[in-house]
């Protein structure tokens, strides 16, 4: 167990005892007398309260109210202190020899593994179609997997056609390229979402115009795109096109800003990347733009371990995209190039385990809501936690559940949550910081909701993607639900 970090005297300070807590793994400090012998434990939720009432830094630990510790003799099966601990939420408990003094400290960490955040959940038939590419020779270019992959992706997505491509970056990089977006190009993007929505258009030369969330469904706020649409019309700058993200796994409010977008004559691609498996008024998401792109990297809700895929009920668009996407080659037997093009191909050993994890998709949306369901049962009843909504037609997949801490009832910063969580190896996440918070895009517009509410940068300083793996336990569950509520209950 090595030195036992945390331990203070008895006429330690409140500060000594910050510095204690501060430096020990399991973030508790151990109070002993002169002769060693354990006296008390003190947190940082004890510290938190005793200045509350008016302590002062240099004040005494001895004059916290009193607190029996948590001890067993060392040689304790380690069934016991883990049941202990469990028992009354707490991170750590202390071992002692004959004479009360502290000899040991069993944290939390040293029993349970870690739960990741949305980790890969392979199924049974994955490696079947792989090994059958094996056995076939069909390792590349393309192959029997890939048109499969393809052939099925379009029937799930409810579109007539499909194209496998390398990454979720790459599909969004070649809508924009097939839809003639050009150097100077204004492209709306919802502003709260992963980086890879607007890369693309800043590989183009394009110009990004951030539109802000609304606050239900966390997703691309009609009211602000509204605004903006009316302002660049009457200015004539009219963007050339419109990337909607589905946040989360949440579909945005498609119809509202599908009726703008024609109002104003705006082509809508969609950034379906973290929505396989949702719906919307009855459709897939990823169903209702010109062009939609999904991912398949190894955190989406089904993976071929690096991929993705734009889908469109346009076949001229997605031949545009299949010759971009292997070099550009002009029509011939030589090698005649007219035009920038990619190597952007998804392989035919990859299409072979989408195949088998496609098959799975429903499975692992259900499991993924259940997943969602199960925390908003156990922890909506705190006051202060609330969780991302859906748009009134939408079903989202949950893709992830991102738990939303009010500032108002909850004293704590949601980095408190995660710190502590991550110290009990529960792998959990900031929200996606807005794109015009970063430094990437500081020069770029940005429309807010209304002109008094910025709802997008609310909900990256108090949200936290929670744990949300389709293949996770029942017990893992409980561990992240009682690890917040021990957090929330200053345990
Ligand atoms: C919203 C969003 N768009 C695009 C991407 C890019 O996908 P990929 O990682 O497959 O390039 C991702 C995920 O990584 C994403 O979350």
């Amino acid at each position: 167990m090595g030195k036992i970090q945390g331990i203070i005297g008895p006429t330690a300070t409140f500060r000594d005892a910050m510095a204690a807590i501060n430096a020990s793994e399991n973030q508790i400090g151990i109070v002993v007398d002169d002769a060693g012998s354990i006296n008390r434990t003190v947190s940082d939720g004890d510290i938190r309260r005793a200045l509350l009432n008016g302590a002062q830094l240099d004040d005494p630990v001895a004059n916290l109210p009193s607190k029996t510790p948590i001890t067993f003799p060392e040689g304790t099966p380690d069934e016991t202190l883990y049941a202990s601990m469990q028992e009354n939420g707490i991170q750590a408990v202390i071992l002692t020899d004959s004479a009360n003094r502290p000899v040991g400290l069993k944290g939390r960490r040293s029993f349970e593994p870690g739960i990741l955040l949305s980790p890969p959940h392979m199924g049974q038939e994955e490696t079947q179609f792989v090994q059958k590419a094996f056995d076939e020779n069909w390792i590349a270019p393309a192959g029997p997997n890939l048109n499969a992959f393809e052939a099925k992706l379009a029937e799930v997505s409810g579109r007539s056609n499909a194209m496998a491509l390398s990454s979720g970056t790459a599909a969004l990089h070649l809508a924009l390229r097939v839809m003639n977006i050009r150097a100077g190009d204004r492209v709306y993007v919802s502003d709260l979402t992963f980086v890879a929505s607007l890369n693309p258009i800043l590989y183009e030369d394009a110009v990004p115009v951030l539109i802000d969330s609304e606050p239900g469904s966390w997703n691309m706020s009609p009211l602000a795109l509204q605004t903006r649409l009316e302002k660049d019309s009457a200015a004539g700058t009219l963007p050339a096109a419109i990337i909607v993200v589905h946040l989360y796994g949440q579909s945005a409010d498609m119809n509202s800003i599908m009726e703008l977008a024609s109002q104003y004559g705006v082509q809508i691609i969609e950034d379906a990347a973290e929505s396989l498996g949702a719906s919307y008024d009855g459709k897939p998401s990823g169903a209702h733009g010109v062009l939609s792109a999904y991912s398949f990297n190894g955190n989406k809700i089904i993976t071929t371990s690096g991929g993705g895929a734009l889908v469109s009920d346009r076949p001229d668009l997605i031949e545009r995209v299949r010759k971009l996407s292997t070099q550009g080659r002009d029509p011939g037997d030589h090698y005649q190039h007219s035009e920038i093009a990619y190597n952007y191909r998804m392989s035919n050993i990859l299409a072979g385990i989408g195949l088998g994890q496609l098959d799975l998709l429903p499975a692992r949306v259900t499991a993924r809501r259940r997943v969602f369901e199960r925390y908003k049962d156990a922890l909506c009843d705190i006051p202060g936690i609330s969780f991302q909504g859906e748009t009134l037609l939408g079903e989202g997949s949950r893709w992830l559940t991102v738990v939303q801490f009010d500032p108002n009832k909850i004293d704590l910063h949601p980095y408190q949550f995660l710190r502590r969580l991550q110290a009990e190896r529960i792998d959990c996440r900031p929200a996606w910081k807005p794109m015009h918070l970063q430094p990437l895009c500081h020069h770029f517009e940005f429309e807010p909701h209304s002109e008094n509410q910025v709802v997008s940068a609310g909900l990256f300083l108090t949200s936290l993607c929670l744990p949300s793996g389709s293949a996770m336990s029942d017990a893992e569950q409980d561990r992240v639900i009682s690890g917040i509520t021990n957090i929330a209950q200053n345990r």
